[in-house]
C-alpha cells in the first residue's frame, strides 16, 4: 500500500518521501514504484516524459530525520497496533509541528495513535484502496481528538490526488471494511462449508452482483494476513459473530498463504 500511495501523490505533484525501516526496502519501494510507472508507459497510460517526472519527485529513505519537512505523513505499515503506535511515537518527535500524522490502518482505532503524540488535533486517518493509484475512494477518519483544519487538510489532500474522499467517524472498519468483511468471512464460510467451489463463488458475485472481481480474488488481493487482522479488529470493537474469522482464512494464512504477495492464496500466482 505505501508504494501505491507514494505513487498516487508523486503522480498529482507532491514531492514525495518513501521511508522505509532499512535502505534495501527503501531501494526496493522506489524499484517497484520505476516498475508501475514503466508498464503504464508501455501501455501507452502515461508519457516517458511524465514517469521520469514523477520519479524525480520521489525520495527513498530509511531515516525518519527525512520526514521533518513533509506537510502530510501517511503511515502505512503492517495493521498491528502496538506495531503502529511505536512508529507513531517515533513520527511525532521526527515530523515538523505544522505537520499532519496520518494513518491508512483499515480498521484499527485512530484515536489511540493520536493519544501516542503531542498533538492529537493533527491526528486522522486517510483510508486509501487497493490499489491506491486506481481506486477513487478514500475514507478521512475522524478521531474525537482530530481538529476541523486537520480533516480539511486531509480532504484536500485526497481531492489534489484526484480522489474522492468520504469523512467517516473513528470506528472500526469505518464505512467500506464494516460493510465488506461480513461479505469476505461469509464467503470463505461458504466454501468452508462446502456448499459451492471457490470458482462459483468468484463467479456468482461476478455474474449475479456486477463486482468486477469475486470474493477471493479480492481477499487474496487485500492479503489474507490484513484480512484477519481486520475481522479480528472489527470482532474486537463489536463481539459479533460475522467478524469472527472463518478457521480456514487463519490456517491459509498460518501456511503462509497470504494471497498475491507471497504467490499463493485462495488462488495460486506463482506462475504469473
Ligand atoms: N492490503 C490492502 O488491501 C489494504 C487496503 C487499504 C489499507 N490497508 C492498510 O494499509 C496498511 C499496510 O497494509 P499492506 O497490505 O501494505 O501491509 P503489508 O503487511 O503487505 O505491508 C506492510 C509493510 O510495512 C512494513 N513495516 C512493518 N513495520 C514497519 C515499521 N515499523 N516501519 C516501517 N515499515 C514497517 C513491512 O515490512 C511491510 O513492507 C495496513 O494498515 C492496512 O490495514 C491495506
Amino acid at each position: 500500500m505505501g508504494a501505491g500511495i507514494a505513487e498516487t501523490a508523486a503522480s498529482a505533484g507532491f514531492e514525495v518521501v518513501i521511508r522505509s525501516r532499512s535502505e534495501a526496502t527503501a531501494a526496493a519501494t522506489r524499484d517497484r514504484l520505476e516498475r508501475s510507472l514503466a508498464k503504464q508507459v508501455d501501455r501507452g497510460k502515461r508519457t516517458a516524459e511524465d514517469a521520469a517526472a514523477t520519479m524525480a519527485r520521489v525520495k527513498a529513505t530509511s531515516d525518519l530525520a527525512d520526514l521533518w519537512g513533509c506537510g502530510i505523513v501517511i503511515e502505512s505499515v503492517v495493521e498491528d497496533l502496538a506495531t503502529k503506535k511505536h512508529l507513531f511515537r517515533e513520527l511525532d518527535r521526527a515530523v515538523g509541528a505544522g505537520a499532519v500524522l496520518a494513518t491508512n490502518t483499515s480498521t484499527l482505532p485512530v484515536v489511540e495513535l493520536a493519544m501516542e503524540t503531542a498533538r492529537p488535533e493533527s491526528v486522522c486517518g486517510i483510508h486509501f484502496f487497493n490499489p491506491a493509484p486506481v481506486m477513487t475512494l478514500v475514507e478521512i477518519v475522524r478521531p474525537l481528538t482530530a481538529s476541523d483544519a486537520t480533516i480539511e487538510a486531509a480532504r484536500q489532500f485526497a481531492v489534489a490526488c484526484g480522489k474522492q474522499p468520504v469523512v467517516v467517524k473513528d470506528q472500526a472498519g469505518f464505512i467500506v471494511n464494516h460493510l465488506l468483511f461480513p461479505y469476505l468471512n461469509n464467503a470463505v464460510r461458504l466454501l468452508e462449508q462446502g456448499v459451492a467451489s471457490r470458482d462459483d463463488i468468484d463467479a456468482a458475485m461476478k455474474g449475479g452482483c456486477n463486482f468486477p472481481i469475486g470474493p477471493f480474488a479480492l481477499l487474496d488481493l487485500v492479503g489474507l494476513d490484513t484480512s484477519v487482522a481486520i475481522l479480528d479488529a472489527l470482532y474486537e470493537e463489536f463481539r459479533d459473530p460475522h467478524y469472527a474469522a472463518v478457521p480456514l482464512l487463519r490456517r491459509l494464512v498460518a501456511a503462509g498463504r497470504l494471497g498475491r504477495k507471497t504467490g499463493q492464496g485462495f488462488y495460486d500466482y506463482r506462475s504469473e
